[in-house]
């Protein structure tokens, strides 16, 4: 036996034995679900776009697995805001799907894992060489001592801003890159009789202030908002509130009962100029069978340019899920060329994978893969990376009340006390 292959053997029977040692949470070890069994996946991924992402991936475990059940536990409502309330629920009933779609970063570890409800699946990773392909910059957001506790099945921007090109053309108005810019064309829209601004319901609003409070800090300041190194008190996040109150008088007042789905379609349908909107937006425009740079345009928002603010969709193994070895199989699907290739360029997001073949892509998700490697990256609150449930709460009802009363000053106050009671501000 060579030297070369005797080190290898060495370390291969070392691994296993470590694998062995290790014992527990370690479904990957498990041979495949071909015997049957059913998995129940919980996710939000209803309509719009979203749904027929999913689909595709069930075909890849359908075709992989026939005989597993696939449960789709799917719950209407965008960003989970309804769906995370049920799965809680369900949770605290020790009724847990085998697994549910969770955010990197903060949300996962702030939560669940905090929580003892996710296995960990180092196993598994190591089973299907998911380190050599996932990210390296993704792996600390779903990690916690050592240990991986989720499958990301993409990345998603939250900083674009969509528009109508032909309004913005018939208009004279420039794709804005500043927040003056995106007012003085506000402006003009306004005074030419269009709808500048189309907005949604509540956590649309929250979304929109995560990239105003970019656009108008910078990439560093905003970081610094939630490692504490920004103050939430100063001159520059009160700049901040004011433009973000000043974007606000441009959408269009019926935002509260608006899905993000019906927001940005009034901009493919020419009823309104801008929508800002994350990536799965791209998911939907082409369900609608709408054509990139005709019916729509995108992009950073206002201030952002170079930078990409991101969120990832992940997949967990829930503690106690009835069938953790049907979970496994879908838990391989979602980290899989294979279904990640037929869910992301439905879905509008891009592989979490760095091996997906990009002319499976269209025009948008391809500059969204550019950008992604070359932008100056930071996390979404909205959708889970940099802030923990109870922050993000904190922060979500004080922007509902200053959408009702416009109270500037009240309103920094609150995000104050809430980087104080939930964040690092202590
Ligand atoms: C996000 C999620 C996206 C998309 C969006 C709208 O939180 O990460 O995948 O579903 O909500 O529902």
């Amino acid at each position: 036996m060579n030297k070369k292959l005797f080190a290898l053997l060495s370390t291969l029977i070392l691994a296993s034995l470590a694998l062995a040692a290790c014992g527990g949470g370690g479904a990957a070890t498990q041979a495949p679900a071909a015997g049957g069994g059913k998995v129940e996946v919980f996710s939000w991924w209803t309509g719009g776009g979203e749904a027929a992402g999913l689909e595709a991936m069930i075909k890849v475990f359908n075709e992989k697995y026939p005989d597993v059940e696939f449960i789709n536990a799917a719950v209407a409502g965008g960003a989970g805001t309804n769906a995370r309330a049920v799965l809680a629920t369900r949770l605290q009933a020790g009724d847990p799907p085998d697994s549910w779609q969770g955010h990197a970063g903060q949300e996962l570890i702030g939560t669940y894992v905090a929580g003892g409800q996710i296995e960990p699946l180092n196993e598994l990773y190591e089973a299907e060489g998911w380190l050599a392909v996932m990210p390296e910059t993704l792996i600390p957001l779903i990690s916690q001592d050592g240990n991986i506790y989720s499958v990301p099945v993409n990345i998603h921007r939250a900083n674009v801003l969509w528009y109508n090109p032909g309004i913005l053309e018939a208009n004279g108005v420039e794709v804005p890159s500043t927040m003056d810019e995106w007012f003085a064309a506000m402006d003009t829209l306004k005074a030419a009789g269009v709808q500048p601004l189309a907005l949604g319901e509540q956590w649309t609003k929250l979304h929109l202030l995560e990239t105003v409070l970019l656009g108008t800090l910078g990439a560093d300041a905003y970081n610094g908002l939630w490692d504490g190194s920004t103050d939430w008190g100063s001159a520059e996040v009160k700049t901040a509130i004011d433009n973000f109150a000043k974007v606000l008088t441009y959408a269009n007042t019926d935002s509260a009962s608006l899905s993000w789905q019906d927001a940005a379609q009034l901009v493919v349908n020419g009823d309104a100029a801008f929508n800002v909107m994350g990536d799965w937006a791209a998911g939907y425009f082409i369900e609608l069978g709408k054509t990139a740079n005709t019916d729509y345009g995108w992009a950073p928002t206002p201030g952002s340019v170079g930078v990409f603010q991101f969120l990832s969709d992940s997949f967990v193994l829930a503690v106690g899920a009835p069938d953790p070895e049907a979970a496994t199989s879908w838990l391989k699907i979602a980290g899989s060329k294979e279904g990640q290739e037929a869910f992301n360029p439905v879905k509008g997001s891009i592989c979490a994978r760095t091996d997906c073949d990009k002319t499976l892509f269209g025009e948008y998700l391809q500059s969204a893969m550019a950008d992604w490697s070359s932008n100056k990256v930071v996390g979404s609150l909205t959708h889970g990376v940099v802030a923990n449930d109870s922050w993000k709460t904190e922060i979500d009802t004080a922007l509902g009340l200053f959408v009702s009363d416009g109270n500037v000053d009240t309103f920094q106050t609150a995000l104050v006390a809430a980087c104080t009671s939930s964040g690092p501000c202590k």
